[in-house]
């Protein structure tokens, strides 16, 4: 991880987000990357965290966050994860369903400081991989729009006297197009100016989430993030007519992608026959465990030989070590010669790589180094041992 690269991203962000709203609100999204040396760096710059678990959120108060700056999402959170939350004193939780309401209902006491925000579906279907794809109706997240069910999460919330500040919404990740976030926002904010219309109820804060995607090759063109703040927040605040208001978005990947390079050792090369010629695999030490987004999604990644340069170039598919197929990158150009030792990086894996990672086969985890700021090189997550991997477990 490149410290100074993810500070600047972030900083663009921030300064972005700040010359197009009033009252920005950063969050960094934590489930693309919760190593701590990361939540720390994201807190220092100013973000507040978005956390989906209680795990997610014990990791931003390991980090020094100020758990008044973290929000608390999730689709079915445990009676237990919301108390953790309030007695630890989050700032917001964004309520998903109506049994949500009645459990914080019955667990409120007059001196919590937490406020609530509805995450509705605002119907919008983006353009992306379907399994990242979260803001039309047919989705387990929120409250629908279309249906009613938001309107009503409000009356029942404003009947119940819960501190409800305003409505959320996220339609998408890796999105190249701004059009779902522009649409999710206007749709978000049309919706509240008719909650004020119709109840008489002043929304003080809307969030639009994240999304924005990154270059994972060179046939991604993501948006620029003065462009992309432009976009969103002119949607918003011409949907609600107004915007002394605070506005929330919560990037992840966009603030932290980019930021990542992971590096593998090339172990066997081999040729093998195929209906149409030959296919040779380089397996290296690693693969589905340490970033599954290739057989989830099937994302492609820059694959470089990293040190020596080469002009011939070959076709290769890069295998994991994994019992599986595990082809990590099908059908990529790596210099003619490369060998066992060589060192490949992958670059744009500092979003869902860590975080999804596993120790599928019993393999450890891998080490995350930091790139300092001034240079030096910092360990931030040591590789797993085999005692911890055993040490819940009896046989
Ligand atoms: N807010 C909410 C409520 C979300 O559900 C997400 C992502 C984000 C913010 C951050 O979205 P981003 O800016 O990172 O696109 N594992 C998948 C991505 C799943 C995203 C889930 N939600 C992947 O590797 O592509």
């Amino acid at each position: 991880m490149d410290e100074a690269h993810l500070r600047a991203r972030i900083s663009e962000y921030r300064e972005a987000f700040k010359i197009n709203w009033p009252h920005p609100e950063l969050s960094f999204a934590t489930k693309a990357n919760s190593t701590l040396g990361v939540l720390r760096i994201a807190s220092e710059e100013g973000c507040h965290l978005d956390v989906a678990s209680e795990g997610e959120f014990r990791a931003a108060l390991l980090a020094g966050a100020d758990p008044s700056l973290c929000h608390l999402h999730g689709n079915n959170k445990s009676r237990s994860e919301i108390e953790f939350a309030l007695t630890n004193k989050i700032g917001k939780i964004v309520l998903d369903h109506f049994g949500e309401i009645d459990m914080i209902s019955s667990l409120w006491k007059k001196e919590y400081a937490t406020k609530l925000v509805i995450r509705l579906a605002p119907g919008v279907d983006p353009v992306t991989h379907a399994k990242i794809s979260t803001g039309q109706s047919d989705t387990k997240f929120g409250f629908n729009i279309t249906d009613g069910s938001g309107e009503r999460a409000l009356q029942k919330c404003l009947g119940l006297n819960l501190p409800i500040i305003g409505f959320h919404c996220h339609v998408g990740s890796q999105l190249l197009d701004p059009s779902a976030q522009e649409a999710g926002g206007a749709l978000i904010a049309e919706f509240a100016r008719q909650m004020e219309q119709l109840h008489g109820y002043r929304t003080q804060y809307l969030n639009v989430g994240g999304g924005l995607g990154v270059r994972y090759t060179d046939a991604d063109v993501p948006m620029d993030i003065l462009d992309y703040n432009r976009l969103v927040t002119t949607a918003v605040r011409n949907a609600m007519g107004r915007d002394d208001f605070t506005l929330g978005q919560e990037p992840g990947r966009s603030l932290v992608a980019e930021s990542g390079v992971t590096l593998y050792t090339v172990g066997v090369v081999k040729s093998v026959p195929t209906s149409t010629g030959t296919r040779t695999y380089v397996a290296v030490d690693g693969g589905l465990a340490d970033n599954p987004r290739p057989a989830l999604y099937g994302s492609p990644y820059t694959v470089e030989r990293a040190g020596s340069v080469s002009a011939n170039h070959g076709q290769f598919t890069v295998s994991g070590r994994h019992c599986e197929t595990d082809r990590l990158f099908e059908n990529i150009a790596l210099p003619n010669d490369l060998a066992e030792g060589d060192i490949l990086q992958v670059l744009c894996t500092g979003a869902y790589n860590s975080s999804m990672a596993s120790n599928y086969n019993r393999y450890p985890r891998p080490p995350v180094v930091l790139l300092s700021n001034g240079g030096d090189v910092r360990l931030i997550a040591r590789r797993d041992s085999y005692d911890e991997m055993f040490a819940r477990e009896t046989a």
